[in-house]
């Protein structure tokens, strides 16, 4: 009796279609219309001109051959790149640029990742950070200033807002500038406040269980040579980030306790974060996933060996 039905290819054709379109219909069209599966974004903006000026040269360079700009529901790409993406960031983007290829990494959380002067140094010279990176020195986009009448085309042609003053800032910027704007933005429309929440660590009684060890200052001097002096120089002098050898700590006057040194490379620092009463700029990126805490300690460790303390 079952078999019957592969006997008649019109009737199995009709029949398999219709099973497969209610499939669809389920999976496809009914999220369409549940409004949980579209969460307003307070936050998301259209580009402002120079944003989009990065974004038309971030499509002409093929950045995204190497780079993708969405972060999958999968836990260990959370936990790399930070929330996952949603449907309704990418309101503006036309195109979008999700790309499929990783040789780098994932750039939508990339957005206050890490201060200007940071990327500005990444493009002139990505090796000067990473000696094994691949990806291509873009230092020439120093020198090519932006068509501001250019712009203004792709900026009415997909009708977002812009003033005559946001005009005439373009024709002073470079290339450069518009390309770091750009990374600025990406991403910034979710907030990673829930994220970061879940990270921090109870800091009340926390000591260093390795202070003044020789071993813990040796490994955490190369840790640092590895993730910290390409922002605070090689001996804690600043340089992007702030000096960690004076005697301030978050741009106020008196040193912190060994506890808040590892709270700042545990946690990283945003704008809006408060630490004894002291406000944060942001662009410290957080170590907290990357780094043992026994790791942490050593390099809190070695700055104190720098301090001379
Ligand atoms: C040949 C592949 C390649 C191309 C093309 C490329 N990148 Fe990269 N990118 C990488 C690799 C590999 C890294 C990781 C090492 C590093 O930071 O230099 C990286 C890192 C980055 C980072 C730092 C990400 C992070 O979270 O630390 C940013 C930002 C970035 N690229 C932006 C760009 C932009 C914008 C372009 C186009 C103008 C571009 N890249 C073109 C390969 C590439
Ligand atoms: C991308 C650049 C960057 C990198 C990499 C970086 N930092 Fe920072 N760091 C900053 C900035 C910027 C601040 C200021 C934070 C703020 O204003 O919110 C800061 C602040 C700090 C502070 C507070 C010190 C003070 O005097 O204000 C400490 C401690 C610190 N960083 C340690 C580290 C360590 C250790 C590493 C490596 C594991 C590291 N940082 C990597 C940019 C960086």
């Amino acid at each position: 009796m079952a078999g019957e039905i592969y006997k008649k290819p019109v009737m199995f054709a009709i029949i398999s279609a219709a099973v497969i379109l209610i499939g669809t219909i389920v999976t496809m069209f009914a999220p369409m219309m549940m409004s949980h599966m579209h969460p307003k974004l307070e936050n998301l903006q259209p580009f402002t001109a120079l944003q989009l000026a990065g974004r038309d040269i971030y499509q002409r360079e093929g950045c995204n051959n190497c780079h993708t700009q969405t972060v999958r529901p999968l836990r260990t790409e959370v936990m790399r790149y930070g929330e996952y993406s949603k449907a309704g960031e990418y309101a503006y983007d036309f195109p979008f640029l999700w790309g499929s290829k990783r040789t780098g990494p994932d750039l939508a959380r990339i957005g206050g990742k890490y201060p200007d002067a940071w990327h500005y140094r990444h493009f002139e010279d990505p090796r000067g950070f990473y000696p094994k990176s691949n990806m291509p020195s873009y230092e020439w986009l120093k020198d090519r200033m932006l068509d501001a009448e250019d712009i203004q085309r792709h900026m009415d042609a997909l009708n977002f807002p812009y003033t005559s003053e946001n005009l005439a800032e373009l024709s002073e910027k470079t290339e450069m500038d518009a390309i770091v704007a750009y990374m600025q933005v990406i991403g910034t429309s979710i907030s990673s406040k829930a994220d970061k929440q879940k990270k921090r660590v109870d800091m009340e009684e926390m000591t260093n269980p390795l202070a003044k060890d020789p071993e813990a200052i040796a490994l955490g001097k190369e840790l640092f040579e590895e993730n910290c002096s390409m922002c605070h120089g090689d001996n804690g002098e600043g340089d992007i980030g702030p000096s960690l050898i004076d005697d301030m700590f978050l741009y106020a006057k008196g040193d912190l306790a060994d506890k808040h040194y590892f709270n700042i490379i545990y946690n990283g620092a945003d704008e809006g974060t408060v630490m004894e009463g002291r406000a944060a700029k942001g662009g410290m990126p957080p170590y907290g996933e990357e780094l043992q805490k026994d790791e942490i300690w050593s390099i809190v460790s070695f700055i104190r060996s720098l301090q001379g303390k």
